[in-house]
């Protein structure tokens, strides 16, 4: 890489506001929307793109989701438990409840998240036998990416299509069908099909 070039992406990511930085920190993504950010600049940002799939999820939550206060998480993880956890990426958040199937995967994630803030739930499936004896308006956010097969979410997502009346909901992986027919319920959808997997919001 040329002395020029080198030059360019330094000044680039010292453009990157507070938020962008601690996004990067945490995923170790450079993400099209921070370099662009830097104005002028953007256009080496395709050239360096850094993706980790697993965290498609991340920019999107960050954008759309940062004035949560509530939030139900279905399927905890490294990526967006750690991040709705995050007081400078999600300041108003009070409390999080996340629903999981794998005892030893929540026991790690609760290890790397030691914050009297995170509930941590574990549950077999199908979620929707815990989910029924909750009040999901209790949630300002609720995020769907539990389950390792598609049909399982899936029913999932059209059990939240059915009772779901005030939260948004963000689901992981929507470039799957069956999510897509499962949300049909909601009237409303908001997509980012730029990365993949997609991640999509869906209200009433
Ligand atoms: C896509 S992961 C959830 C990721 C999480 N929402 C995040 O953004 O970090 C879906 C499920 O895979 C299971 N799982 C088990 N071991 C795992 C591992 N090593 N990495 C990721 N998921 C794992 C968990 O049950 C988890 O809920």
């Amino acid at each position: 890489m040329s002395q020029r070039k080198l030059r360019i992406i330094f000044t680039s990511i010292t453009c990157v506001d507070s938020a962008g930085a601690e996004f990067i920190a945490m995923t170790g993504c450079v993400t099209k929307t921070y370099w662009r950010r830097s104005g002028k600049h953007s256009n080496i940002s395709a050239r360096i793109l850094m993706s980790d799939p697993y965290a498609s999820h991340m920019e999107f939550l960050i954008k759309h989701c940062s004035r949560a206060q509530v939030i139900l998480e279905l399927g905890c993880g490294k990526y967006s438990t750690p991040l709705f956890l995050n007081q400078k990426l999600f300041p108003e958040v009070r409390l999080v409840v996340s629903v999981e199937s794998d005892q030893e995967w929540a026991d790690k994630v609760m290890a790397a998240n030691p914050d009297p803030r995170l509930e941590l739930v574990v549950v077999s499936e199908p979620f929707e036998d815990k989910l029924v004896n909750m009040n999901l308006s209790d949630y300002d956010l609720i995020f769907v990416d539990h389950a390792t097969d598609p049909v399982t979410r899936a029913r999932t997502i059209e059990y939240l299509a059915r009772n779901v009346t005030t939260s948004r909901v963000v689901i992981h992986d929507y470039e799957n069908q069956e999510y897509r027919d499962a949300a049909k319920g909601f009237p409303h959808v908001l997509i980012d099909g730029f990365r993949t997997p997609h991640t999509a919001m869906v209200w009433k």
